[in-house]
């Protein structure tokens, strides 16, 4: 089982990432001891995807304790300073707030001096780290039972290593089915803007020798016509309990299509990706630099200059649309209140 590229990591007392900005042309690895870097890091999309992020974060509030002498109270200041720090940086994805939350409860708890909070916090942000890369494991051993032998998959942005601590889990569960000996084929989408999908899913597959073919997004109802596509598996920034995915920009379109065509469409993701509170009305999706859309990835200037833009980052793809929610604890299905309430336990 091969788990992919190794996109971030804690080097004792430091970060260091790949800058996903840079591939495929670049394989640049940054490192850090300044969680305000790392904290730009996520905004400017060097580190991107719902679990990375979290984990980023949570990784950021470890630096936040590693490098500083103070007393205790000043120490669990800093640290509460840390949280909102990244608490700004993406409003989309669940596992930012979720990360965040289990961080600021550790800051919250009894300790006798310093150290001991330094200690447990760093602990917590690596235990979220090396869970979230068994959970995407998880996540490909359930979701491998889905694809078949033969199957052509269509994904949509990058929810792979690049996107979490390791493996992946759209792109997990496609690794878990090659590795199981199926002959698997992806299609991937371009995703403009940020052309995740032409620059990290097709960089991701190509180096493992998983044979993908690449599209642009406007090229899926066509494809999906003529019958090249069995299945459609993406991933998820947030999840709610009536089973809205929320993804990627264009995943919604690709969703309508699959509908339209009969294709089973799943979303994989982590627990930590549900958000089992939150409704639809109150979902905040991030607007981006308007410079995005205007310029292939602010190089070249494709249209004229200062015209109004929308540039989304992400939609929302309802329920009825959905065949199924592929998690580490099993895939949830129709009604989703029911199947997310049991996967949860509410
Ligand atoms: O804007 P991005 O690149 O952070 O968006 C990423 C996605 O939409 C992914 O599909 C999602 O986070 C799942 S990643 C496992």
């Amino acid at each position: 089982m091969a788990a992919g590229v190794r996109s971030l990591e804690w080097v004792g007392g430091r970060v260091r990432w790949l800058n996903t900005l840079k591939v495929p042309w670049e394989e640049e690895y940054v490192e850090t001891s300044d969680y305000e870097r790392l904290a730009v890091a996520i905004e400017s999309m060097e580190i991107r995807g719902a679990p990375a992020i979290g984990v980023a974060a949570a990784l950021g509030v470890a630096l936040a304790a590693s490098d500083f002498s103070g007393g205790l109270d000043e120490l669990r200041s800093r640290l509460l300073r840390a949280i909102d720090r990244f608490s700004r940086t993406r409003p989309t994805a669940v596992n930012l707030f979720w990360a965040l939350e289990r961080m600021r409860e550790v800051v919250s708890g009894e300790y006798a001096n310093a150290e001991e909070l330094r200690e447990s916090v760093i602990k917590e942000a690596l235990r979220i780290y090396e869970e979230d890369v068994k959970v995407n494991v998880a996540i490909g051993e359930v979701g491998s039972k889905l694809v078949e032998d033969g199957d052509t998959v269509l994904t949509h942005c990058n929810a792979g290593s690049l996107a979490t601590a390791g493996y992946g889990t759209a792109l997990g569960v496609i690794r878990s089915a090659w590795y199981s000996g199926k002959r698997v084929r992806v299609i991937a989408t371009e995703t403009r803007p940020m052309l995740q999908g032409a620059r990290l899913t097709v960089w991701e597959l190509v180096k493992e020798g998983i044979p993908v073919t690449l599209t642009s997004d406007s090229m899926v109802g066509y494809v999906m016509s003529k019958k090249l596509v069995d299945k459609v598996i993406v991933g998820a920034d947030r999840i709610l309990k009536s089973g809205h995915v929320i993804n990627k920009i264009g995943t919604y379109t690709i969703a309508v299509l699959a509908h339209h065509h009969g294709i089973p469409f799943y979303s994989a993701a982590p627990t930590s990706t549900i958000d089992p509170v939150g409704r639809v009305e109150e979902v905040v999706i991030e607007e981006r630099d308007p410079d995005e859309v205007r310029k292939v990835l602010g190089r070249l200037l494709i249209t004229v200059p200062g015209v109004k833009v929308m540039n989304p980052a992400f939609d929302v793809t309802p329920p009825n649309l959905v065949s199924g929610i592929i998690t580490e604890k099993g895939v949830a299905t129709q009604p989703y209140e029911e199947s997310i309430g049991r996967l949860l336990k509410l």
